[in-house]
């Protein structure tokens, strides 16, 4: 069970990004990050790597707490 005493629904975190691969890996080149790269991590967008804010559903959903991983660049 979660914290919020909720049952953990699946030990698949993956369900719908890239199946037919043995294993999902994104590079994403540094030069290609022009302020900031917002990067999922909930498995659930639909805009994969980048995060859409569908972690706010997942979380609602099962009671989880995850969010993006924020990339940026310092001025
Ligand atoms: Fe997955 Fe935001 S959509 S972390």
């Amino acid at each position: 069970f979660c914290p919020h005493g909720r049952p953990i629904p699946s030990a698949v975190v993956n369900r719908n990004i890239l199946k037919s691969n043995p294993k999902v890996v994104d590079f994403i080149d540094i030069e290609d990050i022009s302020e900031k790269a917002v990067l999922c991590r909930c498995w659930r967008s639909k805009n994969w790597p980048y995060c859409d804010g569908s972690h706010a559903k997942h979380n609602n959903d099962v009671g989880d707490n995850v969010g993006p991983v924020i990339v940026q660049r310092k001025n």
